[in-house]
C-alpha cells in the first residue's frame, strides 16, 4: 500500500512538475518586470550610466528605432537565468537615450524558434498593411534553421503581434543567417536588409517586408575574417560633402584584442551592391575588449547616427563577477566620419553630448601635483588633454584606496595606447580579461584629448572626439578615485584635468 502511495505521489510530483515546465516554457507567460523598488541598483558592480536588464542576462541590443518622443531600446534577453539561453526580447524605452525605463519582455520563442537579434522600423507609408505608423521589427527565428520574421506593434512598441506568414526570409540551408537589420532605400523607394551570412553580408530587398529578393553579398577576401560575421548595419553618412555608405560588421572571434569586436568598411551602395573603398581594412569601430554587435538607431529625429553596442566579450561574458544580471549597453555614441592625418575618411564615435543632462559642473584640477584624489563616489567623466611629441612614453593610472588600478600606457613611439586591467580588481575569472588591450594612436598627430567616463564596472576611453576609443569592464570593489599621472613626467606636457560627476539616474 505504502509503495503504491509512494508511486501515486512520484506520479502526481511528476505531471506537476511537467505542468509547471511546460507553462515555463510558454513564453506567453512571461511579462517579466523584476523589480520596482530599485534597490537592485545598488548591487556591486551595477553600473549608474550604463543600461542594464533589472535581473538576469542581456546580449545584443535590438530594435533600435525612435517613435513619437521615445527611443526603445529592446536587447537579447534570457528572462530565466543570468547566462545566454531562451533569447527572447527584453524592451526599454528613454526620452533622451540616459534615463531607461524598463518595460515588460516583448517577444518571447515560438515554434519558428527563438528570437535572435534584429532591428525595428516605422512603417511611415504603410507598406506591410499593418497599419500606418505601425512599429514593425524584423528579426530572426532561431529554430532547426535560422529565417527571417516580422512582428508589428500599433501600440508604441508595448506589444507585438507576429506575422502570421512568417518566416518571411526562408534559409536555403546556410548554417548562419541572422541579425536582419532594414532600412528604407530613398533614391530606389524600397527596404534593404543587410544580413550576416557566415563570413560574409548579404543585402536584400522588399516593397512590403513580406517579401525579399536577394540582391547582393560582400566581403569575401576583405577586412577581418577570423570569425563569424554578425550584426551588420549600412549607414549613408556625409564626408566632406559627399556621401559615403558605411558597413558596420561585428566579428566573432577575430576582434582586434581577441574575442568579439565591429569593423566597418567605408564605400558605395547604388541601390544593389555595396563596394567598400581602398582603405586599410580591417577598421575596428572600437578596439576596447567590450562593445560588441552594436547598431544604430532607426527613425532618429535630428538625423544623427546613434549607435548603442553590448558592453561584452563573447570570450568572457557567461562569467563575469555581475551575479544577478549579466551584460549591459555601452554609453550611447554618435558616429561621424573624421578624416586621418593620412587623408582617408575614419568612422568616429564619440559619446553623445546628451549625458550633460545628468552631470554637475565641470572641476577644474588643472594646477594641482601629479596625483590627485577626486574625491568622487560615483560615475564620472574625466578629461585629460596632454601635448605629446613623438618620443614620449609614459602612462597615467587610476586606482582607488586598495589599490585595484587600471593602466593607461601612452606610446607614442610606436603609436599605442595600452590599457592593462589585470589589476583593476576581480579579474582571475578569465585570463582573456586579463591581457593588455591595446589600440594603435597614429590617428591622432600631437595634442591627446583623453574622455574617460568612468562607471562602477567600466572604463569608455575615448580619444580626440572619437577617433579612437576602447571601451572595457572591470570589476573594482569601489569605484577609482586616485588619478596618478607622475609616470608621464617630463615627457608629455598635461594641458588639462578637470572632472565631472553624474546624478543618479533613479
Ligand atoms: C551576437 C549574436 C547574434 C545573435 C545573438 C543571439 O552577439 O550571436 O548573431 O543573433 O547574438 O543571442
Amino acid at each position: 500500500m505504502k509503495t503504491y502511495l509512494l508511486y501515486k505521489r512520484s506520479i502526481t510530483f511528476l505531471i506537476l512538475y511537467l505542468c509547471i515546465s511546460l507553462v515555463g516554457c510558454n513564453d506567453d507567460n512571461i511579462d517579466y518586470i523584476y523589480d520596482d523598488s530599485n534597490t537592485y541598483y545598488e548591487e556591486l558592480y551595477r553600473p549608474m550610466l550604463h543600461f542594464t536588464p533589472q535581473k538576469y542576462w542581456m546580449n545584443d541590443p535590438n530594435g533600435m528605432v525612435y517613435l513619437d518622443g521615445e527611443y526603445h531600446l529592446y536587447y537579447q534577453y534570457n528572462p530565466q537565468a543570468a547566462v545566454w539561453g531562451n533569447m527572447s526580447w527584453g524592451h526599454a524605452v528613454s526620452k533622451d537615450l540616459i534615463q531607461w525605463e524598463h518595460l515588460p519582455v516583448a517577444m518571447t520563442k515560438d515554434n519558428l524558434g527563438e528570437i535572435f537579434s534584429g532591428c525595428a522600423i516605422v512603417d511611415v507609408n504603410n507598406t506591410a498593411g499593418f497599419g500606418e505608423n505601425a512599429l514593425i521589427a524584423i528579426y530572426t527565428s532561431s529554430g532547426e534553421r535560422q529565417t527571417q520574421s516580422i512582428a508589428y506593434s500599433l501600440d508604441k512598441g508595448r506589444t507585438f503581434e507576429k506575422y502570421a506568414g512568417n518566416p518571411v526570409l526562408p534559409n536555403d540551408g546556410r548554417a548562419d543567417f541572422r541579425d536582419p537589420k532594414v532600412f528604407w532605400y530613398e533614391e530606389g523607394n524600397y527596404w534593404v536588409m543587410t544580413i550576416a551570412t557566415s563570413q560574409t553580408i548579404s543585402f536584400y530587398r522588399s516593397d512590403n517586408l513580406k517579401t525579399w529578393n536577394f540582391l547582393s553579398e560582400f566581403g569575401e577576401g576583405v577586412g577581418a575574417h577570423g570569425g563569424v560575421w554578425e550584426c551588420p548595419d549600412l549607414i549613408k553618412m556625409s564626408y566632406s560633402g559627399d556621401d559615403k555608405w558605411v558597413l558596420l560588421v561585428s566579428i566573432n572571434p577575430g576582434g582586434p584584442n581577441g574575442g568579439s569586436a565591429t569593423q566597418y568598411f567605408i564605400g558605395s551602395f547604388d541601390g544593389v551592391n555595396f563596394v567598400a573603398d581602398s582603405l586599410p581594412y580591417p577598421m575596428w569601430l572600437d578596439y576596447g575588449k567590450d562593445n560588441y554587435a552594436g547598431v544604430t538607431w532607426s527613425n532618429e529625429p535630428t538625423g544623427r547616427h546613434l549607435f548603442i553596442g553590448w558592453m561584452s566579450n563573447w570570450q568572457y561574458a557567461g562569467i563575469v563577477p555581475s551575479m544577478t544580471w549579466r551584460g549591459a549597453a555601452t554609453l550611447p555614441r554618435e558616429l561621424t566620419l573624421k578624416s586621418h592625418p593620412s587623408g582617408y575618411p575614419v568612422l568616429a564615435s564619440d559619446v553623445i553630448a546628451d549625458v550633460s543632462i545628468i552631470a554637475n559642473q565641470w572641476q577644474d584640477f588643472s594646477n594641482s601635483s601629479y596625483i590627485y584624489d577626486l574625491h568622487v563616489e560615483r560615475p564620472y567623466e574625466l578629461n585629460i588633454s596632454i601635448i605629446a611629441d613623438k618620443n614620449s612614453k609614459g602612462f597615467f593610472t587610476l586606482k582607488n584606496e586598495i589599490d585595484e588600478k587600471v593602466v593607461f600606457e601612452l606610446d607614442c613611439v610606436d603609436n599605442k595606447l595600452i590599457i592593462d586591467r589585470s589589476a583593476s580588481g576581480v579579474s582571475s575569472f578569465s585570463n582573456d580579461f586579463r591581457m593588455q588591450v591595446i589600440s594603435p594612436i597614429d590617428a591622432i598627430t600631437n595634442k591627446i584629448d583623453i574622455k574617460l567616463y568612468i562607471d562602477y564596472s567600466s572604463i569608455e576611453c575615448v580619444l580626440n572626439d572619437g577617433i579612437i576609443q576602447q571601451t572595457n569592464l572591470v570589476y573594482p570593489q569601489k569605484i577609482y578615485s586616485i588619478l596618478d599621472l607622475s609616470y608621464l613626467e617630463g615627457a608629455f606636457v598635461v594641458e588639462k584635468v578637470a572632472l565631472r560627476t553624474f546624478d543618479s539616474i533613479w
